[in-house]
């Protein structure tokens, strides 16, 4: 089946093609009875908003909801395990947990109503980045805790796909079982699909002459040219797929297949407000800052104004007329400050990409001298450059610090390491070790 963007519109539900003004009437309604819903029925709410002075009746524009209190990560975390849950536990049917890197995980839960939206808005995620029923697809995000591997999974069942439930790690069985049963999409991290595609190229198995057209790559921050690295070597279409847990899961956003230019937010479900991280203030569309959801519909778990930490700005729709994120730069808490520079590991990883015997495996290793900060930047060469002397190791050293000196504006040591010995990623990837956060 080929078919064209023009010919695939009838098959979008028809809130993905109403207008603004329809979209924006949708919200509000669903806004009001979200913020009733949470009032009402978590106590937690009840007694932020009372404390903020606001009541859910007085939200008469979506304007309005910047009167409403932030929620943070550690709200749900103070809260732990079930006392944001807006139903009780017998209408609950399902949890997932975000394993934070400190302390308690965040909970979070479904109910049916909550699993079946998330299931149809992660089929229309999947039909937006061009697959489609019939399609096979393996799913090697982890099952488990984790929202990726069962989010993917529901949602490519209501797609009318065929589903390859593989989860992460075991890469070695991954690769056969994707030569043995040829699927068309895979769901994965981007980090880990590295991993696949050297295990591939281990096996002997060309990606080129597989089926697979389509990856939907998510859960972690990733560049542009990480993009056209995936997809020259895979030969397939790298797509964007966004979400976090305490929203829902995966498909809280995704990349259109006609214009590939950042996440469509699903903003009938999902409404986003970009703020400034210091003051909270909310900034207009196009200006970058921290990005705020305020959920619609979800019933077991309303999540009003979450502060998810991720930075981007909203851009207007282009495929849809719902807006559009820009490829997150990264989490405010992965921002790593160095002599006052402020430096995200995606700055880094574009750098390295630039470098064309420099595979896209990396880790930044920051530490403190006396006062200043140290980083280190462990590269890997390609296999076909594994031979390229000393000479040539020199030659990468200074063009990867010139790019990055120039670029970033700081000065770092380049490690240059063998093909395939630095750690690999079999889920999120971790590509910064701070060792000034030790004690
Ligand atoms: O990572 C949900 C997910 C699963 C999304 C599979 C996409 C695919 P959490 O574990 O709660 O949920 O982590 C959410 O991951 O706040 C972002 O910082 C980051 N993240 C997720 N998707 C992207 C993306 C899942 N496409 C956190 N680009 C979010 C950049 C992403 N960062």
């Amino acid at each position: 089946m080929n078919m064209t963007a023009k010919t695939m519109t009838h098959l979008l539900e028809p809130i993905e093609t109403a207008s603004i003004d329809e979209l924006r009437h949708v919200q509000l309604e669903r806004m009001r009875w979200s913020l009733m819903h949470a009032y009402e029925n978590v106590p937690f709410y009840r007694q932020s908003f009372d404390a903020a002075g606001v009541h859910p009746r007085e939200l008469n524009s979506l304007a309005d909801l910047a009167k409403f209190p932030f929620t943070l990560k550690s709200d749900l975390r103070d809260n732990y395990p079930f006392n944001m849950f807006a139903v009780p536990m017998r209408d609950i049917v399902r949890l997932h947990a975000s394993s934070g890197t400190t302390g308690k995980p965040t909970v979070v839960g479904y109910t049916q109503n909550d699993i079946d939206t998330w299931a149809n808005v992660v089929a229309r995620s999947l039909r937006a980045a061009g697959a489609h029923a019939g399609d096979l697809v393996h799913v090697a995000y982890g099952y488990g805790l984790f929202t990726g591997g069962l989010g993917a999974h529901y949602g490519a069942e209501r797609l009318g796909c065929t589903v390859i439930p593989m989860s992460g790690g075991q890469t070695e069985k991954q690769v056969q079982l994707i030569r043995d049963f040829n699927p068309d999409v895979i769901m994965v991290t981007p980090s880990y699909m590295l991993n696949l595609a050297d295990e591939m190229e281990r096996q002997g198995i060309d990606p080129h002459k597989l089926k697979l057209r389509l990856g939907v790559f998510g859960a972690e921050p990733w560049t542009g040219t990480m993009r056209t690295e995936l997809e020259n070597r895979l030969g397939i279409d790298a797509m964007d797929i966004y979400g976090l847990s305490e929203v829902m899961g995966p498909g809280v956003g995704m990349e259109c297949r006609e214009s590939k230019d950042g996440p469509t937010l699903w903003e009938d479900l999902f409404y986003p407000e970009i703020i400034d991280p210091a003051t909270g203030e909310v900034l207009p569309d196009g200006e970058y800052g921290e990005l705020v959801f305020t959920s619609l519909t979800k019933e077991a778990l309303p999540i009003i104004r979450y502060r998810t930490r991720d930075l981007t700005r909203l851009l207007p729709g282009t495929a849809r007329p719902m807006r559009r994120i820009d490829k997150i730069t990264g989490r405010s808490d992965d921002m790593l400050i160095i002599r006052g520079v402020n430096v995200f590991p995606t700055q880094i990883e574009e750098q390295i990409l630039r470098v064309a015997e420099l595979s896209a495996h990396y880790e930044i290793v920051v530490s403190r001298d006396g006062n200043l900060d140290q980083v280190e930047v462990k590269v890997e060469l390609k296999p076909d450059a594994a031979g390229i002397g000393e000479d040539g190791t020199a030659r990468v050293v200074k063009e990867l610090s010139h790019h990055i000196k120039s670029y970033i504006g700081i000065s770092t040591r380049i490690s240059v390491n063998a093909p395939g010995t630095l750690a690999r990623s079999e889920g999120k990837a971790r590509h910064v070790t701070d060792l000034r956060r030790k004690p």
